[in-house]
């Protein structure tokens, strides 16, 4: 039965997950605390959860299903992912295991540790989860052909793996405002697995105003928003093909993980996946202060 927030709130080990999360500012592209851990792993964020995968949750919001470096290899990282239900379905752990995380975070950086890393540029790289997250909410709409949209590409990872998951007949678009990161993620998603796919055209990221999408590829059977928009962007829904799907964090300190479908006719459905914690979707200019 799921947990009633207040009843989260108070277990000490709640309390002390989400003390953590705030001293350590683990809170960017990451969300509910998981079920207790298999015994030979050490997490700190081990009290009982809402059913995550049914979560229409209130609680806000961590963020890390393990903690530690000691996960050394991506398939160990995928099997966690697979043991805690973030990743479901075959898709989504084959396109994980191929696309090696580790070149995508910055060196020195431990790349499976399940938490969001900076890159730079006020940004950062989200935690593993909540890649697998979005993956799982996109997999029907990432299908070989599709077109599929990443919002605030970052690194590139989930480029990469929508590209490989569309294929060569498809369209994986990346969109990032700060063009130091556009480079760095062509040169991560070229050392990767789509880099075949980049090569032939198949995948490409571009310097831009996600907000404003990329037209030039559009209607985009999957949208995928990685910073966080004060609202639903119009012309993202507008670019979102009819039986397509986005998925994007809406709001400023408190925020929620939207499903966005637009039916056949048109008509758009939204629904909250969870509680989540992001960079903002904003200006080059805010996202620069102070930076
Ligand atoms: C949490 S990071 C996620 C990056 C990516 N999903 C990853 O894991 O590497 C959010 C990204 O959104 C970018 N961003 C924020 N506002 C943007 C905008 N208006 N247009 C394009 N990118 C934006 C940031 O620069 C940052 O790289």
């Amino acid at each position: 039965m799921p947990h009633t927030t207040a009843a989260l709130l108070s277990t000490p080990a709640t309390a002390a997950a989400l003390a953590f999360s705030s001293r350590h500012n683990l809170c960017r592209g990451g969300r509910i605390p998981p079920p207790p851990p298999p015994p030979s792993f050490s997490a700190l964020f081990c009290c009982q959860s809402p059913d995550f995968h049914n979560s229409s949750s209130l609680f806000s919001s961590m963020e890390s299903f393990w903690t530690g470096r000691g996960i050394m290899k991506n398939k160990a990282m995928v099997e966690l992912l697979l043991t805690y239900g973030v990743v479901r379905s075959k898709k989504v752990a084959q396109v994980m295991e191929q696309v090696d995380r580790a070149l995508f975070v910055p060196e020195g950086s431990p790349p499976y540790v399940d938490s969001p890393m900076p890159i730079g540029y006020n940004a950062t790289i989200s935690a593993p989860h909540m890649h697998a997250s979005c993956l799982e909410l996109l997999t029907n709409h990432l299908q070989p052909g599709m077109h599929a949209l990443d919002v605030g590409s970052g690194t590139g990872y989930l480029t990469a793996c929508f590209a490989m998951m569309v294929g060569p007949q498809g369209r994986a678009v990346g969109v990032e405002h700060i063009p130091e990161l556009v480079a760095t993620s062509i040169q991560n998603i070229e050392k990767s697995a789509a880099a075949p796919l980049l090569k032939g055209g198949a995948l490409s990221v571009h310097t831009g105003d996600g907000r404003l999408g990329w037209p030039e590829h559009a209607p985009y059977d999957a949208i995928h928003v990685g910073a966080a928009a004060p609202e639903i962007p119009k012309p993202l829904l507008e670019q979102l093909k009819p039986g397509g799907r986005m998925v994007i964090p809406v709001g400023n300190i408190f925020q929620d993980l939207k499903v966005v479908d637009k039916q056949l006719d048109g008509s758009i459905s939204v629904r909250n996946e969870s509680s989540v914690r992001y960079v903002p979707l904003t200006s080059r200019d805010a996202q620069l202060r102070g930076f």
